[in-house]
């Protein structure tokens, strides 16, 4: 029987050794890669439901807050960002993106996939934003919900956070923050009393009056 698939495309896997550094993958301990090599389980399965239990338990000091709903999203980055924006903005929901780098753009290219209209209050590259100017945006736009990237790698910036919280809570605004590049590395803390839900490198955190997916 003739196939026209190559047989050296079926080959072991056997990757090449790479540091890696970034904010995304990085190297696992031996540790890590024995339980990946593990045995299958459905999602369903009792037993992973425990092994859920014991990721929620030790994301929730990463992030420093009780929240139940920790959880870590299976993919890279995007993907958490992605599951965060879907399930918080419906097609038409007023979404503001502070946006002072690629992945404030990543953020609204997201939401304009989903449906949203989106506002942005800008900073060129290279500065943030200050709060008077997003305290202003939220004002005139009245946001159902506040998007912000913390550490915005493509410039290294971080965007000051304090305030922001009690802004959102003030106008019924929910505050969404991807943390990717800052969560643990830089001190990042998600506060109990910031409404909305701060993402990382795909895991990610919500109170119980908005829900992940
Ligand atoms: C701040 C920020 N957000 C989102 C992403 C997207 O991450 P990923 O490529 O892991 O999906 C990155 C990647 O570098 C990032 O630095």
């Amino acid at each position: 029987m003739s196939s026209d698939l190559d047989a050296a495309l079926f080959g072991e896997i056997d990757p090449p050794q790479r540091l890696l550094m970034g904010p995304g993958p990085v190297n696992a301990h031996p540790r890590v890669l024995r339980a990946m090599s593990a045995d299958l389980l459905g999602q369903f399965d009792p037993e992973m439901t425990a092994y859920m239990n014991q990721v929620m338990a030790l994301y929730r000091p990463i992030f420093g807050t009780s929240n139940r709903w920790t959880m870590l999203i299976d993919g890279t980055a995007r993907s958490a960002i992605e599951a965060a924006l879907v399930s918080l903005v419906a097609p038409g929901d007023r979404v503001l993106v502070v946006n002072f780098g690629r992945f404030g753009l990543l953020l609204t290219e997201i939401l304009a996939r989903i449906g949203a209209t989106v506002e942005t209050v800008d900073a060129s590259w290279g500065e943030v934003v200050p709060m008077d100017a997003i305290a202003h945006a939220i004002e005139k736009f009245g946001p159902k919900v506040v998007a912000c990237v913390h550490g915005d790698t493509s410039t290294t910036m971080a965007q000051p956070l304090d305030g922001l919280g009690a802004l959102c809570r003030a106008a019924g605004a929910l505050s969404y923050i991807d943390a990717t590049a800052t969560n643990v590395a830089d001190g990042f803390h998600y506060l109990d009393d910031r409404p909305g839900k701060p993402v990382g490198t795909a895991p990610a955190t919500t109170p119980q009056e908005g829900e992940l997916p």
